[in-house]
């Protein structure tokens, strides 16, 4: 059982350009293209050698039978191996020739975001992050509690780990219709005037359909599908079944934990980006202020 794991690129906001590949250029010799297996050429122009790889599907970090009895090999063959290639196989057809062909999916989902009107691109960009995401937070031999850093914030979060599970249970089975429960991390620190400890936080948060908190600006750390075609084969209607069994025996804490780590690591070095902007604008401010009254 592994201990930890590596997490995608799709886990690694700002890097899922390493799914796919550009190169702008004059010819180079095919010998001189170096492309994975899992990435395909889609377009090379005649005047200018311009190589972009499409978005892949991207198999579970284990084989589709290993997660029995809790979640069936029939379900991750229709829900990975179906939809999931669905929304991957969309994409790469509706950006293809556009201006987010080019772009992470990380990108063309906060690109595409448009409240109360999501074009399908957006929906197709962030399923794909959503199940790529979802399939790393789960594993054989899941369950059971977190430990460190993790536990002490979800219990000063909601009072009690009984407490976090109740909420999130709540979450996953009143999200109305078709859409995803979270853990996510948000840093209220950076701007704020009096930042403190209690700023940084877990919360839980429900979205319809394919919206992620990334579109809100929150780190996730943890997720559940609460699609039908999550649980309908396993499951049928039972979705207050299928979350349980979800979280006593599926959910990767070493997953959730690292993703925590992850968002930490981030919202420090948004912050000192910030700090560093304001020094910068003060001092430009300042030696402005200084050649006016020079000059008068
Ligand atoms: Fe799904």
């Amino acid at each position: 059982m592994a201990s930890s794991i590596a997490l995608s690129p799709s886990t690694v906001p700002g890097q899922n350009q390493l799914l796919r590949s550009s190169f702008h250029g004059s010819a180079l010799p095919p010998s001189a293209i170096s492309l994975t297996s899992n990435k395909q050429i889609h377009h090379v122009s005649k005047t200018c050698l311009k190589i972009t790889a499409k978005f892949d599907l991207k198999p579970p970090p284990y084989p589709l039978d290993a997660l029995e009895p809790h979640m069936s090999r029939s379900t991750l063959e229709y829900h990975w191996g179906k939809h999931h290639r669905a929304y991957v196989d969309n994409l790469n057809r509706q950006i293809e020739g556009t201006e987010l062909d080019e772009l992470s999916l990380e990108d063309i989902i906060l690109k595409t975001y448009n409240k109360g009107d999501l074009l399908p691109q957006f929906n197709n960009a962030a399923q794909i992050w959503n199940h790529d995401f979802l399939w790393e937070s789960i594993k054989p031999g899941g369950g059971g509690k977190p430990t460190g850093e993790l536990l002490e914030l979800i219990e000063r979060d909601f009072d009690s780990f009984e407490k976090f599970l109740e909420e999130f249970k709540s979450a996953a089975a009143t999200q109305f219709g078709s859409g995803w429960a979270w853990l996510a991390y948000k840093d209220n620190t950076i701007g704020h005037p009096r930042p403190s400890e209690k700023d940084r936080k877990l919360v839980i948060l429900k979205s319809p359909n394919a919206v992620n908190p990334l579109v809100w600006d929150y780190a996730p750390i943890l997720t559940i599908d609460v699609w039908e075609h999550a649980y309908y084969l396993d499951f049928q209607n039972r979705r207050p079944d299928y979350i349980s069994t979800f979280i006593s025996n599926l959910i990767s804490w070493e997953a959730a934990d690292l993703r925590l780590q992850k968002a930490k690591v981030e919202a420090a070095e948004k912050a000192k980006e910030k700090e560093k902007k304001k020094t910068e604008d003060s001092d430009t401010d300042s030696s402005s202020s200084e050649s006016d009254s020079d000059s008068e």
